[in-house]
């Protein structure tokens, strides 16, 4: 991830709840401030006939239900959407009153996860969906190319729109997803419990800030916690195991690019931390599917003065901090 693209998008989910309350100002016009607008918010979000709206902007980042309408004021040729919702939830986007001129170069694509910097999250290992069927291009497909449902909970929307006044509007809807795998965390503070029960599959919690990981439980159906030589592999490689837990750093999202930090393979109660002063840190649980697995941790924001000084790419562990 280039230095611009993250900033821009760390701004991005700082301001995102400002971003949310402000339009709501716009939506209602009752002029309250503070929590008392978010509280009446939710109570009318919860009333059907009440329809969350605003305007779509041409690099956006949605977070809520809701219809965002995007207008052309000029060409615009490079344009995006990132959706994320919460981690146990996916996401349904359907594009309505749609005018574009397709043969003209106009798109508008759905994909089923995030890009940035060419990189995708989830990485094409982990994702269940081979790579072309992640995307729908309305253009290609209409009607079919109208809807979408993501894998997980993050998605997005890039299109490009060459004349004036054309446009379209995206409808945003959350879905409950029982059994969450690949996530994109929305804040750098948080615990999280993965779970994976007897399927063969691999599962990652994306979290794009430095910080610190706090595993607070760890339980993989083949490992014995009480045998004591098992603690000398803390930190070392699992890959003769089956089922694992990896620690990753790295500076794109694209999991299977990033640099191992550190495995565990076997169960722990009890503390182990590690600080991964990279622009993204991931828990990737690896599963067999002869087994529960399951882990439980927390994180944090890294402070300033815990990151690392240099940041030198070809060092394997650059972005472990002592
Ligand atoms: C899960 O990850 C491991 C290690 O990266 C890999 O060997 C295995 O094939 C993956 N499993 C699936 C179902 O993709």
């Amino acid at each position: 991830m280039s230095v611009s693209v993250r900033a821009q998008l760390l701004l991005f989910l700082l301001s995102l709840s400002s971003i949310v309350a402000r339009s709501r100002f716009i939506e209602e016009d009752d002029g309250t401030d503070g929590l008392y607008s978010l509280l009446s918010m939710d109570q009318k979000r919860q009333s059907e006939d009440f329809i969350f709206r605003r305007p779509l902007r041409c690099l956006d980042m949605l977070a809520t239900d809701g219809y965002f309408k995007f207008v052309a004021s000029q060409p615009q040729l490079a344009c995006a959407a990132f959706v994320i919702v919460e981690p146990d939830e996916v996401i349904s986007l359907e594009l309505y009153d749609v005018s574009i001129d397709c043969t003209a170069g106009d798109f508008i694509k759905i994909f089923d996860g995030w890009v940035l910097k060419g990189e995708k999250f989830p990485s094409r290992q982990d994702h269940p969906l081979p790579l072309h069927q992640r995307y729908t291009d309305y253009c290609s497909s209409e009607g079919a190319g109208a809807t979408s449902r993501s894998s997980q909970n993050v998605a997005m929307v890039f299109f490009r729109i060459h004349s004036p006044d054309s446009g379209f509007t995206l409808a945003v809807k959350k879905l409950h997803n029982p059994f969450p795998c690949n996530i994109m965390s929305q804040s750098p503070e948080g615990s999280f419990t993965m779970v994976i029960s007897h399927e063969r599959r691999n599962c990652s919690f994306s979290i794009i800030y430095p910080v610190e990981i706090r595993l607070l439980e760890l339980s993989l159906g083949q490992a014995k916690s009480n045998d004591i030589s098992l603690q000398r592999k803390v930190w070392s490689d699992c890959s003769g195991s089956g089922d694992y837990v990896e620690l990753l750093g790295g500076n794109g999202v694209d999991t299977s690019q990033m640099f191992p930090v550190a495995d565990l393979c076997f169960s722990l109660s009890g503390l182990a931390q590690m600080k991964i002063g990279c622009d993204n840190s991931v828990v990737r649980l690896v599963s067999s599917g002869n087994y529960v697995n399951r882990v439980s941790f927390q994180y944090r924001l890294l402070e300033p003065h815990e990151l690392p000084k240099s940041r030198e790419n070809s060092l394997d562990n650059f972005c472990t901090v002592e």
